[in-house]
């Protein structure tokens, strides 16, 4: 049974119980939101310079799309505004940002219709961000940046909150992924053929659940849970905000969400900045996590490193 939450005002410490239960949390938007949906949209517009970015694949080859959203995503993670309007959105939703730590905001765009499937707008197949070695009380924040629809949103498959799937996170090792598969998401533009841990059975995608809040909305749910990106058809870019969030809490009890078949080497806990000032996560924090057999790659992703 999951619930979905719309508005709570629950205390975090009880939200991220429920959290860790397979419950959902969606937010309507509200002034830390819409300042950061305003700011990402600042940069996007000004990439696609006066085309509208929501109508760009029909203006443009594909080529030339990846050219103006490459460059985009490290300009919109890195930029300090970003990082600034962040904090603003934990505070606003009670986290304590001491205790808080969270990892780099992502910015994603799914074009319509196949457009650009591969790359940088990898369509991510039903997976649980825990297969790729987040920790189980990783917290996923999701934020649309302009309106979207059922066809351009992201999917829930709720009952494999408490199914086992057989998949490929066993052969996945973080450290590896950080060293090669990441560097090179811009030169797949028409097929992708990083090594990335996948469902290994059929599965039953529905009854699925989708969220379709507006434009600086936000869902928030456990790393555990088996989410999708729907197959745009909706006609227009879907673009979005995510980024992810722990707690010292969880980190030090290592709490979290119950693992049903997540088997990756590695961890990404050391992507983890301190809310309050980005400080690192402790290395003693992260040492009962890692698997020093793992290290055989680099231990933090470094873009151009
Ligand atoms: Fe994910």
């Amino acid at each position: 049974m999951n619930t979905a939450y719309v508005d709570s005002n629950l205390a975090d410490s009880e939200r991220r119980e429920r959290l860790y239960d397979g419950q959902i949390f969606v937010f309507s938007p509200r002034p830390s939101t819409l300042a950061l949906v305003e700011h990402a949209r600042t940069m996007i517009e000004g990439a696609f310079d006066g085309i509208d970015p929501l109508q760009a694949q029909y203006e443009m080859s594909v080529e030339r799309y990846v050219e103006i959203c490459a460059p985009l995503k490290p300009a919109f993670i890195h930029n300090d505004t970003t990082k600034e309007l962040i904090r603003g959105v934990l505070t606003e939703l009670g986290c304590d940002l001491e205790r808080t730590y969270q990892d780099v905001p992502r910015l994603r765009m799914v074009t319509s219709h196949g457009y650009l499937t591969s790359g940088v707008g990898y369509a991510h197949h039903p997976h649980r961000d825990t297969w790729y070695s987040a920790p189980m009380s990783q917290l996923n924040w999701w934020l649309p940046i302009y309106d979207i629809e059922s066809e351009s949103s992201m999917a829930f498959h709720p009952h494999y909150w408490s199914h086992a799937v057989k998949n490929g996170s066993s052969e996945f090792n973080y450290y590896e992924w950080n060293s090669t598969g990441r560097k090179d998401a811009a030169k797949h533009v028409t097929s992708d053929t990083r090594k990335q841990p996948k469902p290994e059975e059929e599965m039953e995608l529905d009854p699925q659940i989708r969220f379709v809040p507006p434009a600086g909305g936000i869902v928030l749910f456990s790393a555990a849970h088996m989410h999708s990106t729907v197959p745009n058809t909706s006609g227009r870019a879907r673009y979005s905000i995510d980024f992810r969030t722990v707690h010292l809490d969880e980190v030090e009890s290592m709490g979290g969400a119950p693992n049903v078949d997540s088997h990756p080497r590695g961890t990404s806990l050391r992507d983890f900045k301190r809310a309050s000032d980005h400080a690192d996560m402790p290395e003693e924090k992260v040492a009962p996590y890692d698997d020093q057999d793992a290290h055989v790659g680099e231990l933090v992703y470094r873009p151009g490193a």
